[in-house]
């Protein structure tokens, strides 16, 4: 069945007070629900209430106190039949949490009990209208043998515990912040907890709890650090205090995606809350405060102000990570910060809008709603909101945020209600802008700039492509941050913010007597793809000039994308080919020796275009030429600037162990420098890379190192992975580590490593971690999964195929790279689109897995 969102049709009941009381067991749970039923005046009258369920029996139904019979059952849903204004139900059911392996409702995960309910997850638990516009307070009362779940947690504050029967304890919590189902949460194990606590800015005092295993807990105190620091930036920066006694945190290692924003009780992946520098690197130290932040910042940008249908899931989700890269942006370097989110957009998101899974990010339909969560609703939907902030100012922004969680505070709103108080707060006109919430696709916008007598030209075009479902499409407001530069004197003219609003537009810049550089989208201020034909010199320039840090990345990217592109389709002699690599070479090398960059946005400039990234310039790529090119530019640069990569290694070798951005920004280019010189000269490089290892007092150099040698033909790269194992085993997420290094290498042999590494005893597919630490590294490594015989394809198929009844969440999401097949060249699309075929084929697929099969053929 299709779900449209012009179908929304408010719920014929409320359900304001929700009573619910868990026998606890890992075998058997059994729920007691109790609900309080008023008519909803603002829908049609109902004779009956639809609950849903999901894979659940009915144990009993009470209706207003007595045993009832007159339900049926539609599908998995329970039907009641309903003839007063108000009633009460009891529902009893039982769950098997060992056997619940989709991770889905409540499940068993080492021991311990824990619930993932976003989107469908609780009717897999009690049958209730399971949809976010309706709104409950919720009474949770659970019960357990006290050895087995010495800590029981559920939402907002407890309220009494005490001892039962035959071992077992009790404990009670109320949450009094009325909340939509998916935000329920349960957790039962034997956990300890990094306690604290954070004084809000009205006084109220909150204690912190991060709950996780026994011998995890030295590894808590950056998490809990990026709590506080959290918890005080929305204050200031958004004005939004916490609004309970307590806000618990609790690890758990098998989880689907990152982590939950339950009320007051957040459900992480272990994998965002664990750090230590012994075994986590900076960029895991920066997930970990990116991801409690996130879901932190949930608590009102999709708690206090929720979602009326899932179609609107980018009002809490864009929004929220829009909050949380400005807090990243915040607590460390503003430039570095951008230019990796945007780099994730392109490698991510890009593909999505130009392929067959492209989505408004607020979608018309679906038929799973598990299925978009993806970078469009999340990356683009930041982008969009970011877009607003851009135009209105951070000031007229923040009024317009206030204005949104003033109004809608308590409610299940809705994207238009967002832009709404943007309009009215913000003082935008956002008429035309909503475009961006309908339309999919990303804009390209052709650019040209002219000069004559002392006034430069630009002229702007734009292109929102077709896509599946939306063959025609209407200009956009694109938001434009531009400069000029005076070629001679370097100098830069005034900041502009231009929005192209129309299909093309012509802007006049007086002050000029000679074309100067131009500097466009700076700052990234708008998700469009910018075409232009551009000077080599010019980019040259502003690689070494642009003051935007986005700018001048994008300089050096265009100066590379540009390069490999047309080496890769053959338009380049031998002399042009020279020419082009020793530009880049010397823009490069400025990078290397200017004094004047930190290391960390040295090592963003030193980033060579991704494999994905440079395909996506093309109609159609070819993998193999594009992988080719790109590392025999990696080779060419290791060897021409051998002795700048070895002199910044050396220098950046005697930084010691600090967690602050110099050292950190140091760790970052000493194993850049290591993987060009892996590319010019391996013993070298392996050398090089053996002593890092060895010496390595942080996880960060380490696993760098274990990098550059597992894409290496030497004897130390079977040392070090067999060092690396056993000095680590045991610990889940750095062997994860050690499948993603192996699966995402440059080795020649990779896709026979990971066939071997499928069978060693810590691999399994239960546990999603460990299976995208092996099959999703191995899906983004170009080499790999594009192997010209079609064994990274198939292999990929065979994944979904033994997933997808285990856990079909996890298994659709491998999908989307082999849907990528109408971009590749006709040998390998031919193999991509027969291994869709053959998924198709299978019986029983998971209508997540369906969904992306189907729409991914077209
Ligand atoms: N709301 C969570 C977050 O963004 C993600 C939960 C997604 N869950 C799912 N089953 N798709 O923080
Ligand atoms: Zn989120």
């Amino acid at each position: 069945v299709t779900i449209r969102r012009e179908d929304y049709q408010p719920f014929g009941w409320l359900v304001p007070e929700v009573a619910l009381d868990f026998d606890l067991g890992l075998e058997t749970t059994r729920v007691t629900a109790r609900l309080t039923l008023a008519r909803n005046a603002k829908a049609p009258r109902a004779e009956a209430i639809r609950l849903n369920g999901d894979e659940l029996e009915p144990v009993s139904v009470k209706r207003d106190g007595e045993v009832v019979n007159d339900w049926h059952r539609d599908g998995a849903d329970l039907i009641v039949p309903l003839s007063g204004d108000a009633h009460a139900l009891e529902i009893v059911t039982e769950v098997a949490p060992a056997k619940n392996t989709k991770l889905m409702g409540l499940y068993a995960s080492s021991g311990m009990l824990c619930t993932q309910c976003e989107a469908e997850g609780f009717r897999r638990i009690t049958f209730f209208p399971d949809r976010p516009d309706v709104l409950s307070t919720y009474r949770v009362r659970m019960s357990g043998d006290k050895a087995t779940f010495p800590v029981l947690l559920s939402n907002g504050n407890p309220e009494a515990s005490g001892e039962g029967d035959n071992g077992t304890h009790w404990a009670e919590w109320h949450d009094p912040w009325p909340k939509p189902s998916y935000l329920f949460a349960l957790v039962a194990g034997d956990l300890v907890a990094n306690s604290s606590s954070f004084t809000t800015m009205s006084g109220r005092e909150v204690a912190l709890n991060i709950y996780v295993r026994e011998g995890d807990l030295p590894r808590t105190g950056h998490a809990m650090d990026s709590l506080k620091a959290s918890m005080r930036w929305d204050e200031e920066t958004f004005g939004r205090e916490y609004d309970l006694d307590v806000f618990n945190i609790v690890a758990v290692s098998d989880f689907n995606m990152g982590a939950m924003e339950n009320k007051g009780l957040n459900v992480f992946n272990t994998k965002y809350v664990l750090a230590d520098p012994e075994t986590a690197t900076d960029a895991d130290f920066d997930a970990v405060a990116g991801v409690i932040a996130h879901e932190y910042f949930h608590n009102w940008s999709g708690n206090r102000v929720t979602c009326r249908d899932w179609f609107q899931l980018s009002l809490k989700e864009g929004f929220t990570v829009l909050r949380d890269q400005l807090f990243s942006q915040y607590m460390g370097s503003d430039a570095v910060k951008r230019i990796e989110d945007v780099r994730v957009l392109r490698a991510a998101q890009f593909p999505e809008d130009s392929g067959p899974l492209a989505h408004p990010i607020r979608p018309d339909s679906y038929r799973e709603i598990s299925n978009f969560y993806t970078a469009t609703v999340y990356n683009k939907g930041a982008e969009v909101i970011r877009m607003m902030r851009t135009m209105a100012g951070e000031e007229a922004f923040r009024k317009g945020s206030d204005l949104y969680f003033d109004r809608h505070d308590g409610e299940a709103a809705t994207c238009e209600d967002f832009v709404r108080a943007m309009e009215d707060g913000a003082g935008l006109d956002l008429k035309q802008f909503r475009l961006w919430y309908s339309q999919a696709g990303t804009p390209k916008v052709r650019a040209q700039l002219t000069h004559e007598g002392n006034t430069a030209t630009l002229h702007l075009s734009q292109i929102v492509p077709p896509t599946p479902g939306q063959p025609e499409k209407q200009p956009m407001p694109i938001p434009l941050k531009v400069a000029l530069f005076d070629r001679a004197s370097g100098e830069r003219g005034e900041e502009h913010l231009l929005v192209l609003d129309k299909e093309e537009a012509s802007f006049a810049f007086a002050g000029f007597a000679a074309l100067p550089a131009l500097s466009i989208n700076r700052g990234f201020s708008a998700p469009v793809s910018i075409e232009r034909e551009v000077a080599r010199e010019e980019l040259v320039f502003l690689a070494a000039h642009d003051d935007d840090p986005f700018a001048r990345y994008e300089a050096m990217q265009d100066l590379i994308v540009g390069h490999l592109v047309d080496a890769i389709e053959g338009r380049l002699d031998e002399a042009q080919r020279a020419a082009g690599r020793a530009d880049i070479a010397g823009a490069l090398g400025a990078v290397l020796r200017d004094a004047a960059l930190d290391d960390l946005m040295r090592g963003e400039l030193l980033v060579l275009p991704g494999e994905g990234y440079l395909a996506e310039q093309q109609t159609v790529a070819d993998p193999g030429k594009i992988h080719a090119e790109r590392r025999a530019l990696r080779a060419y640069l290791g060897a021409q600037l051998a002795s700048d990569f070895t002199a910044l290694y050396e220098r950046a070798a005697k930084v010691p162990f600090a967690l602050d951005a110099e050292a950190s920004g140091a760790r970052k280019i000493k194993t850049q420098a290591l993987v060009y010189l892996a590319a010019s000269d391996p013993a070298r490089a392996a050398e090089l890379a053996a002593q890092q290892y060895d010496m390595a007092d942080n996880m960060t150099d380490r696993q760098g190192a274990l990098m550059v040698l597992a894409g290496l033909d030497s004897p130390e790269r079977t040392h070090k992975l067999l060092d690396f194992y056993n000095r680590y085993q045991g610990n889940a997420l750095v062997i994860d580590k050690w499948f993603a290094l192996q699966a995402g290498s440059l080795h020649p042999n990779v896709l026979e490593h990971v066939r071997a590494l499928a069978k060693h005893p810590d691999f399994t597919l239960s546990n999603p971690n460990r299976v995208r630490s092996l099959y999703m590294a191995m899906a983004v490594n170009p080499q790999a999964f594009h192997a010209a015989d079609g064994a990274g394809y198939a292999m990929i198929a065979d994944l979904i195929l033994a997933l997808d009844p285990i856990n079909p969440q996890t298994a659709a999401r491998f999908v989307p790279p082999l849907g990528r097949w109408r971009r590749i060249e006709p040998l390998r699309a031919e193999q991509m689109r027969a291994q869709l075929e053959r998924i198709a084929a299978a019986g029983n697929l998971s209508r997540d897995t369906q969904e992306q099969v189907a729409r991914s053929l077209g």
